[in-house]
């Protein structure tokens, strides 16, 4: 295009940055590369090619890692744990800071890299991806240095195995190895097949800032290398980003062995414009929702809800906005939408769309190249909630959009997914804003914004979108352990009956049942247990749930919602109340602990009940949200919101307060729980039900079943309502839960067979109520 052409058509020239250094360094490493084990590069074997998707080119030969390459990175990050996470806070902190800089010196090498490796537009690696790896190695340093001092109880968690996506594939690099090795954590990464390369580029500069031998590896090759990852013995932990299905064999795979796990999966997110939004600001923020990226972004606004009155201009404006996009060479900074990642993804949205009969669909009449992996920008209109295309992410540059009528029915609509990872809100109304904000089930809401990302604000998902954070001090969580000291858990069994004291029972003893939605319930199968104590003397009956009596148990905890809207106030005053009752009937409940334990701990047990019934009840208005400082002009709002609905299979060996222990907390912080009492000692959780009935517990808040915990757990693991589960018990239950949870993908907490505590420090504090919340980033717009 010449200059005059230009000023004619008032159109942008081409501006290519130049490929140049990329590809010389690509021709220095010789274009084929191994992977990055112990501080070397292995011998390359050439399994598969790496291409531009924008032209087909080969830009590199990879390799595909084998077994003995997963073992040795694995050995090499296993060799270099103790050194590096003993080292100081600060000495860690400066290897951080070290590659930060780094990668703030190469950060074009960096962008042109992955432009030519990913196909995403140069503007965006160059004024996106880049600078949020280097912020994200910062930040982190900063995380580095203050470990010491602000997480004195928590420690690094060992080796990780972590698999990336191709979308973000320097930035997914960075979310997961800076607060790994920020907390001491040595890693084995594998990148994804398609976008290798600045992993690779990434491993040269661990080397060039002199990070110890063995801290971060990083394999390539496809999904079947990520498999050996997660399934090797001697990792601790899985992080991973990628498709919801795969997320779940993840889940599968992992269960049982101990190994920390974080999913960040899937999104179809809800981009909801109210009618008295800016429009003009609303399009151009679905230009960063949905094309960014070509649209291959996790948290896209693929899911776009405008309100009646305003559809028509809305989507009128929209196609002219969508007719300018200029589509082509992701290496022209002209460029808004880039090449999609590879002709197998091409594929899956062209048929994706192809396969769509409902609505109406536009294609932007943008100049598609004709070579290379390009789908011009795309807008289906009409749609109604259930179609497919509402519900499956095609995660290309595809917006799929119906109309709503009220505030109401937008949350509705926007909240009928399977997924929750993030939600946009337009409108000029704060007030409408910031009620809609905290209904949207969604792990990120943007006000006026969309597509924000930082260090300081933690990014996850609920429901199917995963779990656990990435950034913020949230995201520590997932790369550490508390200090705690375990020991491995006995299973703690029943006593056995001694026929010869049948008969001594009260005749006029009660029959306890189950609490179901504030009220006592006889189990549905009609069954109950002899319990019986030490010396084999009957002490009374208890009876044995099943299947429906959990589905029931759920019903009734999904029912009192309101109880996640009530104060942390209104919760502690409960819990207070709860305390009270209980030190009233103190001596009773420690002689009825005595009595089916065979121990003389019954009081103090109760004593530490109370006690730590206080500590939730200080809790229940004191374990808040932050403002992150966010460099944008706004801030993050990082609410702490209830978990839903938990399912609680309580300990064996404090029945009291060990039901106390998982009750309180989830309780104050606003959730609705089932609870499988003690197994071997029921008898004492059927007593304090009457203890909730006395002190105002909303009926269906708490509901307590009993019977064998193993008859419990698969219902309860199973239950798509459930939104946790969280297991204490001694029998071995945590494989097989873990497992099931993947159905719906809940968020589990098991004790794999350790032993803990209950009535010491170990059975309170900070990480029951890290597990009974979820953190809702809210981006509100604030200040200049
Ligand atoms: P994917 O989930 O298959 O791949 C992501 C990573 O997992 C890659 O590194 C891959 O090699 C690895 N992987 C694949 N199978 C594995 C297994 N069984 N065990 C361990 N690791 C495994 O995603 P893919 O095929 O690249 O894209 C398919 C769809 O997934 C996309 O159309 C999109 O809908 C979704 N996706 C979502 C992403 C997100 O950020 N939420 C990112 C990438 C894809």
């Amino acid at each position: 295009m010449t200059v005059k052409e230009i000023f004619d058509t008032m159109d942008y020239g081409p501006a290519p940055e130049s490929a140049g250094d990329a590809l010389a360094w690509l021709v220095d490493q010789g274009a084929s590369f191994g992977h990055f084990i112990n501080g070397e590069f292995t011998a390359p074997t050439a399994d598969f090619e790496s291409k531009n998707p924008a032209n087909g080119e080969v830009l590199a030969h990879l390799s595909q890692a084998t077994q003995a390459d997963v073992d040795s990175a694995v050995m090499a990050a296993r060799a270099a744990f103790p050194d590096w996470s003993g080292m100081s806070s600060h000495h860690r902190a400066r290897y951080l800071y070290a590659i930060a800089r780094l990668l703030q010196k190469h950060s074009r090498l960096f962008a042109v890299l992955e432009t030519l490796d990913n196909g995403k537009p140069i503007r965006e690696s160059r004024d996106i991806d880049i600078p949020l790896v280097q912020r994200h190695f910062y930040y982190h340093a900063g995380m580095a240095q203050l470990m010491a001092s602000e997480l004195p109880d928590r420690e690094a968690l060992g080796v990780c195995g972590q698999i990336i996506p191709w979308n973000f594939p320097l930035l997914m690099l960075a979310w997961k190895v800076a607060p790994a090795l920020a907390m001491g954590n040595t890693v084995v990464l594998k990148p994804a097949e398609y976008t290798s390369l600045t992993a690779i580029l990434f491993a040269d500069i661990c080397r060039q800032a002199g990070l110890p031998k063995g801290v971060v590896n990083i394999v390539t090759g496809d999904g079947s290398v990520g498999e050996k990852i997660v399934t090797h013995e001697d990792i601790d932990k899985i992080a991973f980003t990628g498709s919801t299905s795969v997320g779940r064999k993840i889940r599968e795979a992992t269960a049982g062995s101990g190994k920390a796990l974080t999913l960040e999966l899937g999104g179809k997110s809800p981009y909801i414009v109210f009618d008295d939004a800016d429009i003009d600001s609303a399009i151009e923020g679905l230009v960063d929702a949905i094309w960014f990226n070509q649209g291959q972004v996790c948290c896209a606004g693929s899911r776009l809800l405008v309100q009646e009155g305003i559809a028509d201009r809305f989507y009128a404006k929209l196609k002219a906005r969508m007719a300018n996009l200029r589509i082509g060479d992701p290496l022209d900074k002209c460029i808004d939408v880039g090449a999609i990642v590879d002709p197998v993804q091409l594929d899956t949205i062209t048929s994706m769309v192809a396969a769509n009969t409902a609505g109406e669909t536009y294609h932007a009449p943008c100049d598609v190249p004709e070579d290379g992996c390009f789908y011009p920008p795309t807008l289906i209109t009409g749609l109604a909630p259930s179609d497919l295309l509402m519900q499956e992410e095609i995660f290309g540059p595809v917006l799929c959009s119906m109309t709503f009528r009220t505030p109401a029915e937008a949350v509705e609509i926007a909240n009928n997914t399977r997924y929750g990872l993030a939600a946009t809100v337009w409108t000029e109304n704060v007030n409408l804003a910031l009620d809609i904000a905290p209904k949207l089930a969604a792990g990120v809401v943007w006000v006026n914004a969309t597509n924000l990302f930082d260090a300081a604000a933690g990014f996850g998902g609920i429901r199917e979108s995963g779990f656990g954070r990435e950034g913020g001090w949230e995201g520590l969580m997932a790369y550490t352990k508390p200090k705690a000291e375990t020991e491995a858990l006995d299973k703690i069994e029943a006593f056995p009956g001694d026929t010869s004291e049948i008969g001594s029972i009260d005749p006029l003893d009660r029959t306890p049942k189950l609490y179901i939605g504030g009220k006592q319930a006889r189990p549905d199968g009609g069954y109950s247990q002899n319990i019986y104590g030490p010396d084999g003397q009957l002490l009374g009956q208890s009876p044995i749930a099943n299947r429906k009596d959990v589905r029931n148990a759920v019903e009734a905890a999904a029912g009192a919602k309101a109880w996640s809207k009530t104060t942390g106030h209104l919760r502690a005053q409960i819990l207070y109340y709860i305390a009270e009752n209980l030190a009233a009937r103190s001596e009773e409940f420690a002689a009825r602990i005595d009595s089916l334990t065979g121990g003389n701990s019954g009081a103090v047990e109760v004593d530490v009940a109370i006690s730590r019934l206080f500590t939730y009840a200080a809790w229940a208005d004191k374990f808040d949200g932050q403002a992150h400082n966010v460099p944008i002009r706004g801030v993050a709002l990082a609410m702490r919101e209830p978990v839903g609905v938990i399912g609680a299979i309580c300990p064996d060996d404090t029945p009291l307060l060990g039901l106390v222990s998982l009750m309180a907390p989830a309780i104050a912080m606003g959730n609705r729980l089932v609870l499988a009492a003690s197994e071997a000692f029921p008898l004492v959780a059927l007593d304090f039900y009457q203890i909730l009935e006395t002190s105002d517990v909303p009926a269906g808040v708490v509901n307590i079943l009993t019977g064998p915990h193993a008859d419990l757990a698969g219902p309860m693991a199973d239950h798509l309502n459930l939104d946790a589960i969280w297991s204490f018990s001694s029998s071995d239950l945590s494989g097989s839960i873990e497992a099931k949870s993947a159905a719906n993908l809940k968020r589990t907490w098991v004790n794999n067979g350790q032993d803990r505590d209950w009535l010491g420090d170990a059975g309170e504090g900070r990480e029951f109520l890290e597990a009974a919340t979820e953190v809702k980033n809210i981006w509100v717009p604030y200040g200049e």
